[in-house]
């Protein structure tokens, strides 16, 4: 170590043992840290004779993260953290320890059910009280999120309730960027009289807000479009999509799976129509449950074809048709809820809800704003808008081969994910440390360079 020390300052002039295996190296004063590198690789480039030289020097990025309140990040109660660096909260998020209490709690009420109490003392307002505290993270007032099995399903609800075949207001405004199954259903709905219109992204990261309002004519009858992409993390600027739409007579539908939990959402404020999305992700719930915000004065008029006996007004009555739908949000429900996804969802709410959203989106706008200008530093093709205000939590990364980058870090214990095309998804959360953001690009600079 003294020698390597030695040879070290021999070569760039300054050097010091940073931690166990590593020096860090500088050049002019102590602030201008360059960079660390392995003891090995040192000793192995006797002949360089600047720091720029040293193979694989993990360079670091000229600004620095400057965390300006200390925040809570709850580490201690996400076990999974402890297998490295986990930056997957566009997939699936860590599972909160208290996930296994909830869980139990669900099995024990399930033991202990003897005739209807289970579902008389909890289980059947339980999905009303979830989607009220999910309501609440979207900035919806109560009573407006009905639970659903996943977002798809809330986006198929939304979509029969629409009569397209021999309507002249047929239209569904869409765009490149949106997650497949959006893609998908309304493709399906396109078969029963449906027009659909995908706005192109030209640059396959964002698309143009005049295109979006350029589409929505007065054929439209919703726009249908993701507020975060999971494809670039461009987000859209939804007020003037729904000031256009109703301006049109259309209705607005957001796919928030991408921004809820990530960035703060102002359901009500905007007068959006409807939002879906789910709890794996930015709400760390694990693959449990999807939701749909109704705006409050739709929810005793539409009629969703989707349907089931949870959505009649008096469903214990299990009355013969016609369906007769309540008068609330419940109308989107289908049939029986899940109810041991609902009792997994709670701990990651109350951690989220306690965090707080204004804190989280400021933890992400200044870590992603970090990690964006550490990635064009070392000239990297960054597949995200540069604007901060136009981007979800997320920054992507083109790599020539994803899947194999994905492997090679994952043996370093970053742990992130790949789309085609798109290269690697990124995502900071709260509870991920400075270090631990800074470590997981340093790692990727090593690994691609
Ligand atoms: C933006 C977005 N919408 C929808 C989905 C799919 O949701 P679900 O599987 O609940 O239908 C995803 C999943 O990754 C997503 O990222």
């Amino acid at each position: 170590m003294e020698r390597t020390l030695r040879l070290c300052r021999q070569m760039c002039g300054k050097a010091m043992p940073f931690r166990e295996g590593w020096f860090l190296i500088w050049r002019g004063s102590a602030s201008q840290v360059v960079g660390y590198s392995p003891i090995s690789q040192v000793e192995a480039c006797r002949k360089v004779r600047d720091v720029r030289d040293l193979p694989h020097i993990r360079r670091q990025s000229r600004k620095k993260m400057t965390e300006k309140n200390q925040i809570n990040r709850r580490r201690e109660e996400f076990p999974t953290l402890a297998s490295g660096l986990h930056l997957l909260s566009h997939s699936l998020g860590p599972v909160p320890r208290a996930a296994r209490e909830s869980m139990l709690a669900y099995y024990d009420a399930w033991e202990h059910h003897t005739s209807e109490d289970a579902w008389a003392t909890s289980w059947w307002e339980m999905s009303a009280q979830v989607g009220d505290r999910i309501a609440s993270l979207l900035g919806g007032e109560a009573d407006s999120v009905q639970i659903q099995p996943n977002a798809s399903i809330a986006l198929s609800s939304v979509a029969s309730c629409f009569d397209f075949s021999g309507n002249q207001r047929n239209k569904i405004v869409t765009t490149a960027l949106d997650f497949p199954s959006m893609q998908y259903i309304w493709d399906a709905q396109s078969r029963a009289g449906a027009t659909v219109e995908a706005v192109r992204s030209d640059d396959g990261i964002t698309v143009r807000l005049e295109d979006i309002l350029e589409a929505i004519d007065d054929t439209t009858c919703l726009v249908a479009l993701s507020h975060v992409s999971f494809r670039s993390s461009y987000r859209v600027d939804v007020e003037p999509i729904v000031e256009r739409a109703h301006r049109q007579g259309a209705l607005v539908l957001l796919d928030v799976y991408q921004s809820a939990g990530a960035v703060e959402l102002k359901a009500s404020d905007w007068q959006v129509d409807f939002l879906i999305g789910g709890t794996i992700k930015w709400l760390c719930g694990g693959p449990a449950c999807g939701y749909l915000y109704v705006r409050p004065d739709l929810q005793t008029d539409l009629q969703p074809r989707l349907t089931g006996w949870v959505a009649h007004a008096a469903p214990f009555d299990f009355a013969q048709p016609p369906m007769r739908y309540t008068d609330s949000v419940r109308r989107f429900a289908q049939g029986t809820p899940s109810i041991p996804a609902l009792y997994s969802v709670l701990p990651g709410l109350q951690i989220i809800e306690e965090v707080g959203m204004k804190t989280i989106q400021a933890e992400s706008r200044r870590r992603t704003e970090w990690m964006m200008d550490f990635a064009l530093e070392h000239g990297w093709k960054v597949n995200s808008p540069r604007d901060v205000n136009e981007r979800g939590g997320s920054v992507m990364i083109y790599v020539e081969d994803g899947p194999a980058m994905v492997k090679r870090l994952a043996e370093r214990k970053v742990f992130v994910d790949c789309r085609p095309g798109v290269g690697l998804r990124m995502s900071p959360h709260f509870f991920n440390t400075d270090e631990e953001v800074r470590e997981a690009m340093e790692i990727l600079a090593d690994t691609i360079e």
